[in-house]
């Protein structure tokens, strides 16, 4: 299983939200979340599922 991660910038509001909850795979910049990550690991995954449920305007997409 490999998962990734990707952020739609454009839809993306810098709540910052993500790269609190987990911050192995989020990190903010210039007011937008960025996927600082090729792949999830598996340590990961849970905040990973977890930063894309809470996002407030879904725009966390995770492939898996
Ligand atoms: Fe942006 Fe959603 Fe993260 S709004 S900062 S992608 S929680």
């Amino acid at each position: 299983m490999s998962m990734r991660a990707t952020v739609n910038e454009s839809t993306c509001v810098g709540c910052g939200l993500c790269a609190d909850t987990c911050p192995a795979v989020f990190e903010m910049a210039d007011g937008t979340a960025k996927v600082i990550v090729d792949t999830v690991a598996i340590g990961d995954a849970d905040d990973c599922r977890k930063a894309a449920e809470n996002c407030p305007v879904e725009a966390i997409t995770i492939d898996e």
